[in-house]
């Protein structure tokens, strides 16, 4: 059975939800604990994101098969203020400092594929994917 599940974020505790959403679904693909423990830390630091910066969002886990290779994708949406300069944010190290957090390109880091799309006042997309 193909998996899709989705989580919406809107309290403080949807976090840790999410982050358990993860556990389930990169333990039931079968990704070693590794890989299951660095979706986890991504799907924690994205869904905080939207917690802090939009306040609200989903974050929905499909099972993907392409090219060959079978993994996992996974979509964080929000419709927030958005990212002004994604480029800069995404160099890390920038930060507003409300979290501790490894920031967006230190999930980028623990991924495979890593995409952001966003548009100011409307908001942001996210798709992360982890390859078996
Ligand atoms: N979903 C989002 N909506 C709006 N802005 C965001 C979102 N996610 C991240 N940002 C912006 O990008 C910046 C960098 O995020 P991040 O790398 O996670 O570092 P931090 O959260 O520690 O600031 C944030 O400070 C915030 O301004
Ligand atoms: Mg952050």
């Amino acid at each position: 059975m193909m998996i899709c599940n989705e989580v919406s974020i809107e309290y403080e505790k949807d976090i840790v939800v999410a982050r358990q959403k993860a556990r389930e679904v990169s333990k039931i693909l079968e990704f070693g604990i590794v890989d299951q423990t660095r979706i986890i830390t991504a799907v924690s630091e994205l869904a905080r994101n939207i917690f802090l910066y939009a306040k609200q969002g989903t974050v929905k886990y499909e099972e993907i098969f392409e090219e060959g290779k079978h993994g996992l994708k996974i979509s964080f949406k929000d419709k927030g203020p958005g990212i002004e300069d994604v480029e800069f944010a995404m160099q890390g190290g920038y930060s507003k400092g409300r979290s501790m957090g490894l920031g967006m390109s230190g999930s980028k880091r623990l991924m495979d594929e890593f995409y952001v799309t966003s548009i100011l006042e409307k908001g942001t997309e996210i798709v992360i994917k982890k390859w078996l």
